[in-house]
């Protein structure tokens, strides 16, 4: 009896609270047992979270179709986080979204049919209500939670949501579509979140790389718990070790999802409250040719500076504006085999080299430690070889039945061979045929400006003992992803004819116009990767370095808009650049003559030619470049990572300023696949941040890395190849080594170690205690987490806060 009064007490207790939320809130924050709401109804909103971040109703994705989902309300655009039925999409008219009498949330289409239900059937079901972290919930009346949406994500994670053995990411089939695509995100069977391709020939995992151990992805296979979270402050963590976080770590504020996008890429977005925009804040692959399937069959992807895919050579495209479709031959190479004939094989066919190009799957017969003529006789006698992959190296031999997910690959050691007939080669190679199309916009993907996030734990320790061989591979690449990082900015719309004049001071100059103020290019004032810089005088007496630059992009306008950009960049500690040229092949820039020569000429002076640099000229440099990166990285209208901070771009003028010079270059030059020059790679050995080889996207923390190389050098007086101990030592090591030292010595009490470290031509003439400040703020700068490097401007700060 006593139970019964009890329940019937909190029934009415839940009944009156139902009624009274009714009457005071809005009357959208919960579906009663019982209702019944058609895709007519003037509002196509069905329930609202408490807090208004969500909401959920029909969900327009054609004319007259709708799917029932969540989507958040404070997005310009309306962003879908989960879809009930995204493969069954339900007629405008006549489709209703039902809370049935026995317990089941049901959305029916116009016929009657069923396209889904939740599992509820228990009688107790009393309300669905959508909770503030958008979290669709079906409860009982004393609010036991009997089914979640959280649990069966489609291709969006929320903060709080977790990732499970049950619980898997499934990504759109097209940019704005709901239906389910090729790319999923689960624990695999090796307790491993991964990302899987599984289209209709093929299936592979593309990430974690498939081509290292788990322990070399930092991840671990032993902890079968596959539990993963995304939590409010932005930072992943799995049972895996996967650990990724978002740019704006830490902020509870910002509302973000993890979503696996259409074209296989799993992207941490950030949503701007302001103005209601997403920007990614971590994303799987910068390089996006490693995710499989974007090209189809017989063609290949690369990345500059958008996707593209282009068919192998002698191939066509199968189906024209389909590359999911791929390439196919133009002729065929399966010619009759004669068995009674003692045909020779191998004089009907030819192999094709194909450099630097690489094909993930399909492998049969992978042979190791065999010679490049057994190799191709291996495919030979195989009629279903198509071609087949060689590592020099290791003699690694991979013939392949079908040449699928190929990207150029930038390992000299790696080779394709194609087999292709004898007879039909030799017309088709003349023809040099090669279809390239673009298959993404390049607005696909919002604004990389802010991504400062890892996509996974590194160790540097590992990186430097077994990695460096790989180190000049991974910075042709990255420079890329540099590159494109910058490109993705926000650009103004430059007009043909207005950018000639852009402002009064910068212009366009003819060839003939600097090769007689450079009397033909007469005094060299020296040389690198991008090119060879000039003196001149122009005709208003005005002294110039004229820079031929090598390998300039291809697009004219690309060209011109970047230096554009480059020309309205103004600050007294950045190499003002005056003008440019483009006439056919010659691309030249044309700007300020700064008289003292660089940094390096000047540290590395053994022989005395040049006055010593005083400790307060020292600090005025640290402070003058510290000034003007911290202008390119905060301040000036385009964001702009130097990508080469070094002594020999820091340029000194008659009172020793520091002016840095070639900065926005990374933009300017091309990085072809076909013209990869190691010597021109950006960046250079001993300066750059450790995220160049582990192929994370470059941001201004890899010129901080740059700048605290430098600042150790001014203070030292000797350049960073002079600290490798017995020659054995990697120049990056000693970095290290040398950072690892100083951390020790500066938390000591006594100083006067510094004595002994700081450049002995000074012979003690310095200010201890800004030495030992400018040496903690080198050693912060090197620090192999980005994370824990400061910002340059609040690395001016700190130097401003000492100046005497
Ligand atoms: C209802 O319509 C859908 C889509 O038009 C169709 O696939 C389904 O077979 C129909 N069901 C019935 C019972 O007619
Ligand atoms: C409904 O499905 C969820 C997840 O699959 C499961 O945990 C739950 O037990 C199911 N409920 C019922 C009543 O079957
Ligand atoms: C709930 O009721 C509907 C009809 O109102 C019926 O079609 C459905 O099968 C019922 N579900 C269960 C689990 O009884
Ligand atoms: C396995 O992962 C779970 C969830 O992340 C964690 O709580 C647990 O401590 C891990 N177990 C081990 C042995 O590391
Ligand atoms: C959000 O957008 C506003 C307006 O576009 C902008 O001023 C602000 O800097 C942005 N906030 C962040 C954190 O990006
Ligand atoms: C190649 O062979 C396939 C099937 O054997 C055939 O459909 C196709 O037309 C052939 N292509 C050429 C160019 O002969
Ligand atoms: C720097 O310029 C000053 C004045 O022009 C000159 O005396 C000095 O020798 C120059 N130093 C170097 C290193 O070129
Ligand atoms: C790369 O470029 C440099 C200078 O432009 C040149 O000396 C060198 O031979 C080139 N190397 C290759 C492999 O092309
Ligand atoms: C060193 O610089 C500091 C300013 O940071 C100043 O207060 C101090 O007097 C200087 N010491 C010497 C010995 O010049």
């Amino acid at each position: 009896m006593a139970m019964r009064g009890v329940h019937i007490f909190t029934t009415l207790i839940s009944f009156l609270f139902m009624l009274t939320t009714a009457l005071a809130e809005d009357k959208k924050s919960y579906l009663a047992r019982g209702s019944s709401v058609s895709t007519e109804d003037d509002t196509k909103t069905i329930l609202v979270s408490p807090n208004g971040d969500f909401a959920c109703g029909f969900y327009k994705v054609a004319t007259n179709a709708f799917t029932f989902s969540i989507w958040f309300s404070r997005s310009s655009e309306k962003t879908v986080a989960w879809t009930a039925n995204r493969d069954a999409p339900v007629n405008g008219k006549g489709s209703r979204l039902t809370f049935r009498k026995n317990g089941s949330l049901a959305l029916v289409d116009y016929n009657g049919t069923v396209v889904w239900r939740s599992n509820t059937t228990a009688t107790r079901a009393s309300f669905a209500k959508l909770l503030d972290n958008g979290n669709l919930v079906v409860v009982d009346s004393e609010d036991q939670c009997l089914w979640r949406s959280f649990d069966s994500p489609t291709d969006t994670l929320l903060p709080l949501q977790p990732m499970t053995r049950d619980t898997k990411l499934v990504s759109a089939s097209a940019r704005g579509l709901p239906y389910s695509g090729l790319y999923t995100f689960f624990f695999d069977s090796n307790n491993m979140l991964s990302l899987i391709y599984n289209g209709p020939e093929t299936s592979s995992i593309y990430w974690p790389n498939p081509f290292d151990r788990s322990w070399e992805n930092g991840r671990t296979t032993y902890n079968s718990s596959q539990y993963g979270i995304l939590n409010q402050e932005g930072m992943f963590l799995a049972s895996d070790k996967l650990q990724f976080e978002a740019s704006d770590l830490g902020d509870k504020d910002v509302m973000r999802r993890l979503t696996l996008d259409y074209d296989g890429n799993l992207r941490l977005y950030s949503l701007n409250a302001t103005n209601g925009k997403w920007s990614v804040s971590c994303l799987a692959f910068p390089r996006v040719c490693e995710i499989h399937g974007l090209c189809g069959k017989n063609s290949f992807c690369t990345y500059m500076p958008s996707l593209q895919c282009s068919c192998l050579e002698g191939f066509e495209m199968t189906e024209p504006s389909d590359w999911s479709q791929g390439c196919r031959r133009k002729e065929n190479i399966t010619v009759k085999r004669d068995h009674n004939a003692n045909d020779n094989t191998e004089q009907r066919f030819i192999f094709v080299e194909i450099p630097k190009t690489d094909f993930y799957g399909y492998d049969f017969n992978y042979t190791p430690s065999v010679t490049l003529p057994v190799c191709k006789q291996i495919c030979l006698n195989d009629d279903g070889c198509e071609a087949f992959a060689y590592r020099k190296g290791k003699g690694e031999c991979y013939p392949k039945a079908l040449l699928i997910n190929g990207k150029k690959f930038p390992d000299p050691s790696n080779e394709i061979y194609l087999k292709f007939s004898k007879v039909s080669s030799s017309q088709l190679l003349a023809s040099k045929p090669s279809h390239i199309c673009k298959v993404t916009e390049k607005d696909a993907y919002p604004s990389l400006q802010m991504f400062e996030g890892s996509n996974s734990k590194f160790n540097f320790g590992y990186f430097l003992s077994s990695a460096l061989t790989l180190l000049v591979v991974e910075v042709i690449l990255v420079t890329v992803v540099c590159w494109a990082a910058n490109k993705w900015g926000r650009r103004p719309e430059i007009q043909d004819e207005g950018y000639t004049i852009i402002s009064s001071q910068f212009r366009r100059f003819s060839y003939k116009e600097l090769e007689k103020a450079t009397e033909f290019f007469q005094e060299e004032l020296g040389s690198g990767g991008s090119g060879a810089v000039y003196k001149g005088i122009l005709d208003d007496n005005r002294k110039v370095a004229v820079k031929k630059l090598n390998d300039v992009i291809q697009g004219d306008q690309e060209f011109k808009s970047e230096l554009s950009i480059i020309g309205r960049v103004y600050h007294m500690n950045l190499v003002r650049i005056w003008g440019y040229c483009a006439e056919k092949t010659h691309k030249l820039l044309v700007s300020e003559f700064v008289e003292n020569g660089s940094l390096d000429r000047v540290l590395s002076d053994h022989l005395g030619l040049f006055p010593v640099l005083q400790w307060s000229q020292r600090y005025n440099i640290a402070l003058g470049v510290a000034k003007g990166l911290a202008y390119l990285h905060h301040e000036c209208l385009e964001w702009i990572v130097h990508c080469d901070v070094k002594p020999e771009n820091i340029l000194l003028d008659k009172d020793f300023e520091p002016k840095i010079a070639d900065f926005g270059l990374v933009k300017l030059l091309s990085r072809g696949s076909n013209t990869h020059n190691q010597s021109k790679v950006h960046g250079t050995r001993g300066y750059i941040a450790p995220e160049w080889a582990l192929n994370l996207p470059i941001t201004g923390k890899a010129d901080v890395y740059s700048y605290g190389v430098v600042l150790l050098e001014l203070v030292k007086g000797n350049r960073v190849s002079r600290w490798v101990v017995d020659g054995e030592e990697e120049v990056e090591m000693a970095v290290k080594r040398t950072a690892d030292v100083l951390k020790e010595k500066l938390a000591r009490e006594d100083q006067s170690w510094l004595l002994e470290f700081v450049d002995c031509r000074l012979d003690g003439e310095f200010n201890y205690s800004q030495a030992a400040t400018v040496l903690k703020i080198a050693v912060s700068c090197v620090e192999e987490e980005r994370r824990r490097r400061p910002s340059m401007s609040s690395v001016v700060e700190i130097l401003l806060s000492i100046v005497e």
